[in-house]
């Protein structure tokens, strides 16, 4: 599926849709360059997951990853941006998250190795050569 966004708030609905689709199990991957709006997908995904619109969520850029309640089960929000040895996500409760919950995932490719096949695949690129336009991308991988 392929959605245009010509803002932050298109990117913010985009999330929110997919949520209504999201179950306990899936692990999703958010993917694209610095700046193009995996955490403002990732926070409308999880503050419409939790069903609390104003909730904030921090961007785990330096713990790593945060964690919250949902009706579908825990949640786990990471952003693998710093992690230097795919290993590292084993110390930060992965094999928990994948049996119990549900997994945002930021910067995917530092862990390429580990990646679960089944996953969704969601992307964010330029569009347009606008500044604010997004074409994203989102995939079911089984
Ligand atoms: N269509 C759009 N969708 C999402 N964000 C947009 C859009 N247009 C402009 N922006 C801006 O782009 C920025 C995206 O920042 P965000 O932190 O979500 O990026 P990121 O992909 O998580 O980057 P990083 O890899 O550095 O964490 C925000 O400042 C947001 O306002
Ligand atoms: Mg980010």
């Amino acid at each position: 599926m392929e959605i245009h966004s010509h803002s932050e708030a298109d990117t913010q609905e985009a999330a929110q849709a997919l949520a209504k689709k999201i179950k306990a199990g899936d692990v999703l991957a958010l993917h694209g360059d610095l700046g193009m709006g995996k955490s403002v997908f990732a926070r409308a995904l999880i503050r419409a997951l939790i069903e609390k619109p104003d909730e904030e969520v921090p961007s785990p850029t330096f713990t790593l990853v945060q964690t919250y309640d949902s009706a579908q089960g825990p949640l786990y929000h990471f952003d693998c941006y710093r992690i230097e040895d795919p290993e590292e996500i084993y110390e930060l409760g992965w094999e928990e998250a994948l049996e119990s919950g549900i997994i945002i995932l930021e910067w995917p490719s530092r862990i390429a190795g580990i990646l679960p096949t089944r996953r969704l695949d969601i992307t964010l690129a330029p569009l347009h050569n606008n500044p604010e336009h997004r074409l994203i991308t989102i995939n079911r991988v089984e």
